[in-house]
């Protein structure tokens, strides 16, 4: 694992506070496309549990696998007892069980692309659904951006996170949905985009930006220094985008 992939334990407390939930519509979503009960998740890079709960409270039989013990530790407060939680990278998971679904929120990017998707389909019930959803939290007022880019550029050209096949913004069909669409193992693959707007005050976007792996891997001097100047260009109120793009598709009912 990266050692941005290895950052989030550290701030797991306020990875909990700052980061925000995922809406129901991501769970009406997955759920149409099934088409039929989901009885029983499996869930990669769990973290503290923001996704876990949104299948958990709607009677999702959860396996919330996690490779941070911090993080995992933080989750346990937050779900249901019906979730099942395994300390476990994805590329460690020893599939014992098939799932109806597999599913993974913000955390796919982390993993190894090598033997990615036969490992997944080894995890799902045949016609089983793989889910995965993410997306770049932005400012909105691009003026604000600009402000922002400005104050951090000593320490941070970009804090986001490339496509990690090189997908072109401009293409209709973005990862791992182009990845989806040329493994034997799948069918079936969408993509859609559930529109999401959040406002918060400055000091707690400054949080949520210490939960941003790009900013926990700088040097502690220069990350205080990246917040304090980002602090003092921001307005008392912030808004952002944070729209979620969510990938379906269906393992393939033949081996
Ligand atoms: C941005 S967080 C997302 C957490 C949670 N899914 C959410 O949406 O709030 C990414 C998570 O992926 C985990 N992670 C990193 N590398 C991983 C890997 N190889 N396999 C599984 N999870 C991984 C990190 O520990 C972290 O908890």
């Amino acid at each position: 694992m990266s050692r941005r992939a290895r950052s989030f334990g550290m701030v797991a407390e306020a990875y909990e506070r700052f980061r925000p939930g995922y809406p129901v519509e991501l769970f009406d979503a997955v759920m149409a496309y099934a088409g039929r009960p989901v009885r029983t998740a499996l869930e990669i890079g769990a973290g503290t549990g923001k996704a876990t709960r949104l299948f958990a409270r709607r009677g999702v039989e959860v396996t919330a696998t996690e490779p941070d013990g911090s993080m995992l530790a933080e989750l346990r407060t937050h779900v249901p007892a019906s979730v099942t939680t395994v300390q476990a990278a994805f590329e460690e998971l020893r599939p014992v069980e098939r799932y109806g679904l597999v599913y993974a929120a913000a955390a796919l990017h982390w993993t190894d692309p090598r033997g990615r998707w036969s490992r997944v389909a080894a995890l799902l019930e045949p016609g089983g659904v793989f889910a995965s959803c993410g997306g770049p939290i932005r400012l909105a007022d691009p003026a604000v951006e600009q402000a922002v880019r400005a104050a951090r550029a000593p320490f941070l050209v970009s804090d986001e996170i490339p496509s990690p096949d090189g997908t072109p913004a401009e293409h209709d069909m973005q990862w791992p949905g182009t990845e989806l669409q040329q493994s034997e193992w799948f069918t079936d693959v969408r993509q859609s985009v559930l529109a999401r707007r959040l406002t918060m005050s400055a000091s707690d976007y400054v949080g949520h930006l210490s939960t941003v792996s790009a900013y926990l891997v700088l040097p502690t001097s220069e990350r205080e220094q990246a917040f304090s100047r980002i602090m003092r260009v921001l307005p008392d109120r912030v808004e952002m985008t944070a729209d979620l793009t969510v990938h379906l598709a269906r393992r393939r009912v033949a081996d």
